[in-house]
């Protein structure tokens, strides 16, 4: 026998026991953007490599060392299977002049794919659900997107997350920091790791934002961008906390939240959990005022989030598939066309059918009937086929085994699942 193939590491199949979680939370959040305003846009999965240089920034992890980039080799072109979905989102904007003459409110959600260390909540093909919106100014519509969010983890169940919020300014702001950063570090430069020395020329903000523990004393007495933030900037990050403690919000203000990627100005913000070991950021966003002209359209402020989906789902209790639909059982001669034509019947009064297409016993196919999902099996045998009838046996409850004709078993089956 050959050597079976293996998925690729890092990339992950979902289960048929799996689903029901998927399934449930999916659903959940197209109620939840709805109620919101929010509409989907579909996008590829591989884009132009130059889309997430010139957006994410060259000298972040994402960029530098986390691509799928390769040749196409037809065009010759570097293309790239997105890390993200922002910078797919404002280029498929311009692209399709959305802009032009309102506002939007957008989500789009799938794979995404970086070459990171596998390990706990942390894939090379992992999900989001991404939210955009372009073309607001004020402070309400970063207020929405977590007000939004909190309204999710109340839907699926979920407690203990925690908002993490900063403002990193304007673009003058972040100048007059970093020049203070750059200082404070260059001090302090002999205690700093390899990777921190790099950052330090690239993009000293991101020193910030290193998880070693080693360095913590060093960035807890850094210049803190807040406190260099312009009045505009200020008075916006002001508006957003009043607007969340008005809504009931809790959030703490973490002035070394800086994110990964170097779109963001004004609003950032992490819904982070306990629960999570290493990778604890559940959901990220903020405020991208300059991305879609420095993507090369007409200039519009946009701000959104992305949730990763694996980490919601593992914060959710296990939703069970709820037992519903029929079974349907056939054994004896003549009696499969009959059961075929009743599973079709049940099917039109929209009634979820598993018909055993294995065969055997009544015995055997009854087991499988309990292994399945289905609330009810239903027995066609030739006594039935004769009579025009068909028997109905509850799964999951006590019950008595009823014959009757399909259009009886049909109403009962409804009333049951309705009640
Ligand atoms: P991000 O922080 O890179 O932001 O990712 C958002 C979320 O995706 C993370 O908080 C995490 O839950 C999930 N995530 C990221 N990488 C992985 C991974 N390797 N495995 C599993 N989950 C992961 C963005 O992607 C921005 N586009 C968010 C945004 C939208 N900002 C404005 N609009």
């Amino acid at each position: 026998m050959s050597k079976p193939i293996q998925a690729v590491r890092g990339m992950n199949d979902v289960l048929p026991e799996e689903s029901p979680r998927w399934q449930f939370f999916h659903d959940t959040a197209r109620g939840w953007l709805q109620l919101y305003g929010y509409r989907e846009i579909k996008l590829p999965l591989l884009e132009k490599s130059e889309l997430f240089s010139r957006s994410i920034g060259q000298a972040t992890d994402i960029v530098s060392k986390e691509m799928y980039t390769f040749e196409d080799t037809l065009s010759g072109e570097s293309l790239t299977l997105r890390p993200e979905g922002t910078a797919s989102c404002v280029r498929a904007v311009i692209e399709h002049n959305l802009l032009y003459s309102q506002p939007h409110r957008l989500y789009y959600e799938g794979p995404m794919f970086r070459h990171e260390r596998p390990q706990k909540g942390r894939y090379r093909q992992f999900h989001q659900i991404g939210v955009e919106a372009f073309g607001f100014v004020g402070p309400d519509i970063d207020a929405e997107h977590m007000v939004m969010c909190a309204r999710l983890w109340k839907e699926l169940g979920l407690s203990g997350l925690k908002l993490e919020l900063n403002s990193l300014g304007d673009a003058e702001s972040r100048a007059r920091h970093r020049g203070k950063l750059v200082e404070h570090l260059r001090k302090n430069y002999d205690a700093l790791d390899d990777d921190s020395k790099r950052r330090l020329e690239l993009n000293p903000l991101r020193v910030l934002d290193s998880k070693n523990p080693a360095l913590s004393p060093i960035i807890a007495s850094a210049p803190r961008l807040i406190d260099e933030l312009d009045p505009e900037s200020r008075e916006h990050f002001e508006h957003v906390q009043t607007l969340l403690t008005d809504r009931g919000v809790d959030f703490e203000i973490v002035p070394r939240l800086v994110r990964g990627l170097d779109y963001y100005n004004r609003t950032v913000y992490e819904w982070v959990s306990d629960a999570l070991g290493a990778q604890a950021t559940v959901c990220a966003g903020g405020r991208y005022d300059r991305l879609v002209a420095e993507l090369g359209g007409k200039p519009a402020p946009a701000c959104g989030f992305a949730l990763g989906v694996e980490r919601v789902l593992t914060l959710m209790k296990d939703a069970e598939a709820k037992p519903a639909g029929v079974y349907l059982a056939h054994h004896g001669e003549n009696t499969d066309r009959y059961a075929f034509k009743i599973a079709e019947m049940l099917r039109d009064a929209k009634i979820a059918v598993v018909f055993d297409a294995s065969g055997g016993s009544f015995k055997s196919q009854m087991k499988r009937a309990d292994a399945s999902s289905a609330r009810f099996a239903l027995l066609i045998g030739e006594d039935e086929t004769r009579g025009g009838v068909v028997s109905l046996k509850p799964l999951r409850e006590a019950g008595e085994q009823i014959a009757a004709p399909i259009e009886d078993i049909i109403a009962r089956i409804k009333m049951e699942e309705e009640s």
